[in-house]
This record gives structure tokens, C-alpha cells and sequence, in this order.
């Protein structure tokens, strides 16, 4: 090979190198988005759910509209579409950050039954929270329950 030559082939050795880092770059941030999404989307889950808590323990004073609202955006929010929230290759062990356990993409069907009892409890809680505080109260344990049983199962205790 000439010097010439040898020069080109590590020019485009280099170029290919970069590409393929660029494009790991760009898978990594995708998987970093959407960890950070689904835990902003958890977040609104545990504010709202929050409020409704505050009221259930009286920690707060009982305000229908404000338990209604609260209820129906936890509702709301539990029926969106999450799929591209939870890419493969996004849990703890390949995510900063992500506490997301590797059995959750073991385990499809059942993270996809526990997030739909979540809808059936905050649905629940949606036609409970504005009526008064006792079917507020009753309709807690349910909402709760459906968090703590995915995090169980699918979320490291603490990272
Ligand atoms: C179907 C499973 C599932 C359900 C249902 C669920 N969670 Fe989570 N939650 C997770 C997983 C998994 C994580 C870890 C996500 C990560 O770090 O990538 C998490 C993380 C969180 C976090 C931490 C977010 C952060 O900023 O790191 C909070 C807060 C939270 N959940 C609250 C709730 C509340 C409140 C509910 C119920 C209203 C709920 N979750 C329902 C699976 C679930």
C-alpha cells in the first residue's frame, strides 16, 4: 500500500470510529430521555397522589374540588400511553440514575397487569375523591397498593 493510500484508510478508519460514536451517543440519550420521563411521569404520580394522601390523613382540610382534581389527573396520567417511556437496555445496571430492575423487561405481562390496576384504582379513586372524605379514604388503599406492587417487584429499593 502506498503512504497515501495509508493515509486515506486511517482517515476513514477515523470517520467510521466517530460515526459509531455519535451513533452509541445518540442511543445512550435516547435511554437517558426516557428514563428521565418516566420518572418526571412518577413524580406527578406521587405529587397528586400526595395531596390525596395529605386530605386521606388529615393533614390537610378536605376540599372536594381540589381531591377531584387531584384524583383525576393521577387518573389521567396512569392511562397514557407509556410504552416509549420503557425502552429495552434502560435499567439500572445501563442507566445512571435508572432504578428501573432488569426483571421488568423479563416481565412484560405482569408490569403491564400491575400498571393496569393502577388505572382501575385511580379510576377508582377518580369517582371517590370530590364525593367526601370517607370514600376519599377508601379509595386510598387501592391507588397505594398498585404503586408499591410494581415498585416491589421492578424497582431497586434505593440507589
Ligand atoms: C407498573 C409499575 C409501576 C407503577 C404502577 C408505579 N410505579 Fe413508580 N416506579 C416504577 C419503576 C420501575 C420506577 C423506577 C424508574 C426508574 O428509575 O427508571 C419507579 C419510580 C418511582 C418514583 C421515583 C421517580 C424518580 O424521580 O426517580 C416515584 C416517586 C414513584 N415511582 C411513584 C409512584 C407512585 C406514586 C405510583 C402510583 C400512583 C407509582 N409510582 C406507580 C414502577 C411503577
Amino acid at each position: 500500500m502506498t503512504k497515501g493510500l495509508t493515509i486515506i484508510g486511517a482517515v476513514l478508519g477515523l470517520a467510521i470510529a466517530a460515526g459509531a460514536a455519535t451513533g452509541q451517543d445518540a442511543q445512550q440519550k435516547a435511554l437517558n430521555d426516557a428514563t428521565k420521563a418516566r420518572q418526571a411521569q412518577m413524580q406527578l404520580y406521587a405529587f397528586n397522589l400526595g395531596q390525596l394522601g395529605a386530605m386521606a390523613k388529615g393533614d390537610v382540610a378536605y376540599d372536594s374540588d381540589a381531591a377531584s382534581a387531584a384524583a383525576t389527573n393521577l387518573a389521567s396520567l396512569a392511562r397514557l400511553d407509556q410504552r416509549r417511556l420503557w425502552p429495552e437496555g434502560s435499567d439500572d445496571m445501563s442507566v445512571d440514575g435508572s432504578r428501573a430492575l432488569p426483571a421488568l423487561w423479563e416481565n412484560l405481562p405482569d408490569v403491564m397487569s400491575k400498571g393496569s390496576d393502577l388505572v382501575t384504582a385511580a379510576t377508582a379513586m377518580e369517582a371517590a375523591a370530590g364525593t367526601d372524605l370517607a370514600s376519599l379514604q377508601a379509595a386510598m388503599g387501592a391507588v397505594g397498593g398498585a404503586c408499591g406492587a410494581c415498585h416491589k417487584a421492578y424497582r431497586t429499593p434505593s440507589n
